[in-house]
C-alpha cells in the first residue's frame, strides 16, 4: 500500500512486512526517512530528523552545503555540494555539470508502468501492484526526473527505476543515471556480494563495511563472471535466519555499478545502476531516458527471508516464458560429450541411447554451422554445415523426434569470427575503433548489433534456421566481453551510448525471436554464467549457471546463485568424470542430486558411460519427475554451506503448503572420526507430523533410511531437535531425503 500522508508530509510505502518512507525536507528535497520492518504508526515524520537539523537551507542558507553533504538524499545529484557518490550527473550544452532536483509533486497509480525496451517486473492484474511516481525538477536545465517505486500485493520487494524527460529546447547529456539509492545510518553493516571468475561464478563474499567505498561493477558489456549486480547490507553477524538484511538487485545485463559508501557522519549510501564509466546519453528536447529497474528487499529475519522474497518476485513478476511453471524436458547437451567433433551419426547415437534411458531432448551445441570445426572460425555463418549434419538439419531433427525426443540448438548470435564469410563480406560489422586493430577474444569480434541492418540480418538468420525444422529449444551463448568501443552508426556525442544500446539490442533481438517463436524454450548462457542476471530472466526462464559442471564446485556456484534466483532458473547438468574443468571424481549419484537443484539434464556422451553409471539415469530421470515441482516452486532454505564449513552442504525446498519438503545433503569431505551429524530442518509446520524417507536412485523410489524415521515426528522436533544423519563414508557422497506430512 502506498500513501501520501499530507499532515505528516511523508510518503509511506508499505509491503506485507516492510515500510519504506520518503519525506520532503524544506518542501523541496526528497529524503530517505526509513526502510525496515513495517511500522504500524503513520505519524513518523520525526524520522526525517529535519526539524532539529541545523543546516536546513530555509533556516540556515549560509550552510547549504553542510545540509547537502549530510542529509539522507533519496536521489543524490551531482555538482552542487553533496560530495558523497551521486546518482545523476549531466552536461548541458555549455558544459556545466551541476544540477538540483527539487520536489515537484507526485502521483500514485494502481499499475506497473511499462519501460520501453527494457526487461522489467510486471503485474498480471490491475490492482495487483501500486506505483508511486515522485516528480522532481531542475527548472534551470528543464530536466524532469520521475522516481518510480512499485510494490506488488504479494511481495516484500520495492521495485525502483527513474525516468528522465528533457523539457528544455537544448540537448542534455546524461552522464550518470543510477536506478536506486538508499541512505541509511550505519549499523555496523557487512557487505555481501557475489564474485568470481570463469567456471567459478557467484561465490558469496562478506566483508565489514569500512569508511569509504566498496562495491561491484562491470565494464565488460555483460554482467560478467567477475561480479554480480547485487549488494546485500547485513547487520553484523546476520545469518540465514537472524539479523537485518537489505538487498539491492539490478534487472540489467550490461555494464553496472553497485556501490556502498560509508561517510564521515557514519551513514551508509547504497546505490545501483548503469555504470557511468564510458556512459553518456544525449537526451534531445522532448525525449525520455528510462533506467533499468533495481529491486530492493528488506528482511528483518535473516538472509533466507530475503532470498525467498527474490525467488517469489522473479517467479511471479519477472519470468514471462510459457515454460515458467512447466516441467522442462530433461535434456542432453553434446558439448562436453563431443566438443566440435560430431556429425549426424554421432548425435543420433547419443539420442538413441538417451531416449532409452528417459532423457527427453537432444541439444546440439556449438559446431553445426559454416566452417566451424573449432573455435577459431565461422561465427556469423549461420548456415548448416552439411558435411557434419549429413542429410540436413530437418532430417536430424525428424530422426530425433522419431525417438520421442525434442530437439534444441545452440547459437552465438552477437559474434563474428574474422575467419567467416560474414566478416569477409562485412569487415565493418564488428565493433571497433576506426584506425585501431580491435582485440580478439576466443578469436572473435563482437557484432555491432546496435546497427539496425546488422540486427535484422542476424535475427533473420536465426529465424530461418528455427523455421527449417521442429526446433523446440535455443541456447543463446555469448563468449566474449566488449572492448574497443566504436560504432559506425553513432556520432561523436553519442559514442558513449554504445554499451547501453548494445544491451538494449540484445533484448530487442531476443524479444523479436520470441515473438516469432513464442513456444521456444530459451536458455541464455555466456561462457557459462557471465550473463546470469534478472534482465535475461525476462526473456529466458533458465540460464546456464557455469561451465564448471563439477558437482562439488557447483555447490558453491549454485549456493551463490540461489541466494537470489529460483532453482527453476539455474541450468545444471550431470557431466562425466574425471570432471573436464577440475579433474575430480564424484559419484554419479551425487552428481544427480546436485543437478536436481536446477533445470536438470546431462552433458556427457551417454554411449561411452560405464554400465554402472548408465544404470542410474532412469532413476535420476524418475527423481526429476517426482520432485521437480517441489524443487522449483517450493520455498528454499539453506541449512549448511560447504562454502563456509569446508565439509558438507545442505539445503531444503519446502512446498508452499508445508506438506512436503526435500533435503539435499552432500558430504564433501569425510571428517575423520565424525560419525554422524545433526541437521536442523527449516520451514516445516511445527504442529504437523512428518515422515522421512530416503530416495533410492537405483530404484527411483523412496525407502526407509534410519529406523527412527519410521515413526512420524513433529515439525517442531525436526526443526528444533533436528535429524541425525549418519556418516556417509566417503568423500563427495550425497543423500536426498523426502519429508512428507504423515
Ligand atoms: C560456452 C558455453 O558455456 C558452453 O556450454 C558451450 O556452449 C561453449 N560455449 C560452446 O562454444
Amino acid at each position: 500500500m502506498i500513501r501520501f500522508l499530507e499532515k505528516e508530509n511523508i510518503f509511506k510505502i508499505d509491503t506485507v512486512t516492510t515500510s519504506y518512507i520518503i519525506g520532503i525536507a524544506d518542501g523541496k528535497y526528497p529524503g530517505h526517512a526509513y526502510y525496515g520492518r513495517r511500522l504500524p504508526d503513520d505519524d513518523v515524520s520525526y524520522l526525517m530528523r529535519i526539524n532539529e537539523a541545523p543546516f536546513v537551507p530555509s533556516k540556515n542558507g549560509r550552510d547549504k552545503l553542510s545540509f547537502l553533504d549530510c542529509f539522507p538524499m533519496e536521489y543524490p545529484v551531482h555538482g552542487i555540494g553533496d560530495f558523497r557518490e551521486d546518482c545523476i550527473a549531466v552536461r548541458n550544452r555549455d558544459g556545466y555539470s551541476g544540477l538540483e532536483l527539487l520536489y515537484d509533486g507526485y502521483e500514485i497509480t494502481n499499475d506497473k508502468p511499462h519501460l520501453d525496451g527494457l526487461p522489467q517486473t510486471f503485474a498480471s492484474d490491475t490492482g495487483e501492484s501500486e506505483t508511486l511516481k515522485l516528480y522532481l525538477k531542475d527548472e534551470i536545465l528543464g530536466l524532469k526526473v520521475t522516481l518510480l517505486y512499485t510494490v506488488f500485493e504479494d511481495s516484500d520487494a520495492v521495485v525502483r527505476s527513474v525516468i528522465m524527460d528533457n523539457e528544455s529546447s537544448d540537448p542534455i547529456y546524461i552522464t550518470k543515471a543510477l536506478s536506486a539509492c538508499i541512505d541509511m545510518d550505519n549499523k555496523d553493516f557487512e557487505l555481501m556480494t557475489l564474485n568470481g571468475s570463469w567456471a567459478r561464478e557467484r561465490h558469496i563474499q562478506r566483508n565489514p563495511v569500512g569508511i569509504g567505498f566498496a562495491g561491484v561493477s562491470s565494464v565488460r558489456g555483460e554482467t560478467s563472471h567477475q561480479h554480480h549486480p547485487f549488494l546485500g547490507l547485513l547487520s553484523k553477524g546476520a545469518d540465514d535466519d537472524h539479523g537485518e538484511v537489505y538487498g539491492m538487485h539490478f534487472i540489467y545485463s550490461g555494464n553496472f555499478k553497485g556501490l556502498v559508501y560509508r561517510g564521515q557522519f557514519d551513514n551508509v549510501r547504497m546505490m545501483m545502476g548503469i555504470n557511468d564509466e564510458d556512459f553518456t546519453w544525449k537526451l534531445e528536447p522532448g525525449n525520455s531516458f528510462m533506467t533499468p529497474e533495481a529491486v530492493t528487499v528488506y528482511s528483518g529475519s535473516g538472509i533466507g527471508k530475503m532470498t525467498r522474497t527474490y525467488h517469489d518476485l522473479y517467479r511471479n513478476h519477472l519470468i514471462r516464458s510459457p515454460y515458467k511453471d512447466k516441467k522442462r524436458p530433461i535434456l542432453i547437451n553434446n558439448w562436453e560429450a563431443t566438443y566440435f567433433d560430431f556429425n549426424t551419426d554421432k548425435l543420433l547415437d547419443i539420442a538413441r541411447e538417451s531416449s532409452k534411458l528417459g532423457i527427453e531432448m537432444l541439444v546440439m551445441d556449438d559446431g553445426w554451422f559454416g566452417n566451424r570445426y573449432d573455435d577459431n572460425r565461422a561465427l556469423g555463418d549461420w548456415f548448416v554445415n552439411e558435411e557434419k549434419i549429413k542429410g540436413g538439419l530437418k532430417y536430424l531433427v525428424d530422426e530425433v523426434n522419431k525417438l520421442g525426443m525434442k530437439f534444441g540448438i545452440w547459437f552465438e548470435p552477437e559474434m563474428i569470427s574474422p575467419d567467416s564469410d560474414l566478416y569477409r563480406e562485412h569487415p565493418d560489422w564488428a565493433i571497433a575503433i576506426p584506425g585501431r586493430t580491435a582485440g580478439l577474444c576466443r578469436n572473435q569480434y563482437v557484432l555491432d548489433i546496435t546497427r539496425d541492418e546488422i540486427r535484422d540480418y542476424i535475427v533473420e538468420r536465426v529465424c530461418d534456421i528455427l523455421s527449417s525444422a521442429n526446433i523446440e529449444y535455443v541456447k543463446w551463448d555469448m563468449n566474449r566481453q566488449l572492448a574497443d568501443l566504436g560504432s559506425k552508426n553513432l556520432p561523436f556525442d553519442r559514442m558513449g551510448e554504445l554499451s547501453h544500446r548494445y544491451t538494449l539490442a540484445v533484448y530487442d533481438m531476443q524479444e523479436r525471436i520470441l515473438e516469432r517463436f513464442p513456444d521456444i524454450l530459451l536458455e541464455n548462457c555466456s561462457g557459462g554464467g557471465a550473463r546470469f542476471d534478472p534482465g535475461m530472466l525476462y526473456y529466458s526462464p533458465q540460464i546456464w549457471c557455469s561451465d564448471d559442471t563439477d558437482a562439488i564446485e557447483r555447490l558453491k556456484i549454485q549456493e551463490g546463485t540461489a541466494l537470489l534466483y529460483p532453482l527453476s532458473t539455474m541450468g545444471a547438468h550431470v557431466s562425466v568424470c574425471p570432471n573436464h574443468t577440475v579433474g575430480r571424481n564424484t559419484p554419479f549419484e551425487t552428481r544427480g542430486y546436485v543437478a536436481l537443484a536446477g533445470t536438470f539434464g546431462y552433458e556427457l556422451d551417454v554411449t561411452k558411460l560405464s554400465d554402472e553409471d548408465k544404470a542410474m539415469i532412469p532413476g535420476q530421470c524418475k527423481m526429476y519427475h517426482k520432485y521437480r515441482d517441489l524443487v522449483t516452486m517450493g520455498d528454499y532454505y539453506r541449512i549448511a554451506s560447504y562454502s563456509g564449513n569446508g565439509y558438507f552442504d545442505a539445503y531444503m525446498t519446502v512446498s508452499k503448503d508445508r506438506k512436503e519438503a526435500l533435503l539435499t545433503f552432500v558430504q564433501v569431505m569425510n571428517r575423520p572420526n565424525v560419525h554422524s551429524r545433526i541437521i536442523r530442518l527449516k520451514g516445516l509446520d511445527p504442529d504437523e507430523k512428518y515422515l522421512i524417507k530416503k530416495f533410492n536412485m537405483e530404484t527411483g523410489e523412496d525407502e526407509v533410511y534410519l529406523s527412527y524415521m519410521e515413526k512420524p515426528l513433529s515439525g517442531e522436533t525436526l526443526m528444533s531437535g533436528g535429524i541425525v544423519i549418519e556418516n556417509l563414508w566417503g568423500d563427495n557422497r550425497g543423500l536426498l531425503l523426502h519429508i512428507v506430512k504423515a
